[in-house]
């Protein structure tokens, strides 16, 4: 497709890899990176693969005044035959469309987003690290960067990608992390942005989010802005209850991010032949759940944790674990299979994976 300026030369392309033992997430970033500019004048105009720099806006700017911005999360994986992976990526596409049209924003075509992303993983695969559970974490953002001091959408937009050469989310790896049950501040009311991926829900998130460390647990459980009392989300995961061979996740009811991930285990557990439902689930009906163990295991799904076994909930002031604190056999089962046929493993029944070069 012909929608770049310029393609970067092989021999430009320095080998930058360095250490990757312990990657951690969003530590390490790549040199280069892509832009799109749209305006109402021109469209979208031709992007550009460039190194990697800071980008320099108005104060004015709508995407700094009020946050009119939204974002993917996607990754890259390295499989054993030499090949460079994308796993769903019009999927990541599609949200984007979706998230920008909910803020009022030009939204970047689908085609030319998945295109971007290949192209600039195709220069970054230098930084792709081999291990299993290693990847590039690819962040796709758009945002208004046009001035309009009265509250407008933006006459401007830019479309950036970079990327972050990671390994686990979760400092624990794949081990249980706890999980603090928040009941008075929300994440997202029904009918609000709860449903797109915007860089505001997760600053409405800090505040919660800290006093969730501060007590001492990984992240955030969200329930509804309502009635204080159906489960939602985590901090940066969809949650999955697991009862015996049923697994059981919110359900999408307008406040709730689509999570791509979400969507492939609910895919995959019904195919290895899980009953899976998407309901509304109250806390009570969690805790009771955990205390009488008919909840025997859980779950959070995301592209940056993949799938985080979670063993104990906090909800006021009493923590209660499912499956003894420990990663569920099932948990490890869904883990295994996914990152399988992310990794090229394992055979792509659902054709969920993109070949976009080699090494
Ligand atoms: C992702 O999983 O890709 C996310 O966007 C979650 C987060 C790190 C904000």
């Amino acid at each position: 497709m012909d929608f770049l300026t310029k393609k970067i030369p092989d021999n430009e392309l320095k080998l930058m890899y360095k250490d990757y033992d312990s990657l951690g997430f969003g530590m390490i970033y790549t040199d280069y990176m892509f832009t799109m500019k749209w305006t109402k004048e021109k469209g979208w105009e031709k992007g550009e693969l460039k190194k990697y720099e800071p980008m320099s806006f108005d104060p004015a700017s709508v995407v700094i005044q009020y946050s009119q911005e939204v974002f993917e999360g996607m990754k890259a994986y390295y499989s054993e035959d030499g090949r460079v992976l994308l796993f769903r990526p019009f999927d990541n596409a599609k949200r984007m469309y979706k998230s920008a049209e909910r803020l009022c924003m030009t939204p970047v075509p689908e085609d030319v987003f998945v295109e971007a992303v290949k192209e600039l993983v195709k220069i970054d695969k230098r930084w792709l690290p081999k291990e299993k559970g290693t990847s590039l974490y690819i962040r796709p953002t758009l945002m208004g960067t046009g001035v309009a001091l009265g509250v407008h959408p933006s006459p401007e937009y830019n479309f950036c990608i970079f990327i972050t050469a990671v390994g686990a989310y979760f400092s624990s790896g794949f081990n249980t992390v706890s999980l603090y049950v928040e009941d008075k501040l929300v994440r997202a009311v029904v009918g609000g942005v709860g449903d797109a991926k915007t860089g505001g829900n997760y600053a409405a998130s800090l505040l919660a989010g800290l006093k969730a460390e501060k007590e001492g647990f990984s992240q955030v459980l969200w329930l509804d802005a309502k009635e204080n009392k159906y489960i939602e989300e985590a901090g940066s995961m969809n949650i999955f209850f697991v009862y015996g061979n049923k697994l059981v996740t919110p359900k999408l009811t307008g406040s709730i991010l689509p999570g791509i991930t979400r969507d492939s285990v609910i895919k995959l557990a019904a195919h290895l032949g899980y009953e899976v439902e998407e309901r509304n689930i109250s806390i009570d009906e969690v805790v009771k759940g955990i205390k009488d163990k008919e909840i025997t295991e859980m779950f959070g799904t995301g592209t940056a944790a993949v799938i985080a076994p979670v063993g104990g909930l906090c909800y006021k002031g009493e923590t209660v674990y499912a499956g003894d604190n420990k990663v569920g056999k099932i948990t490890e089962e869904l883990y295994n299979k996914l990152v399988n046929i992310q990794y090229g493993e394992d055979e792509d029944i659902f054709g969920w994976v993109e070949t976009v070069d080699t090494i």
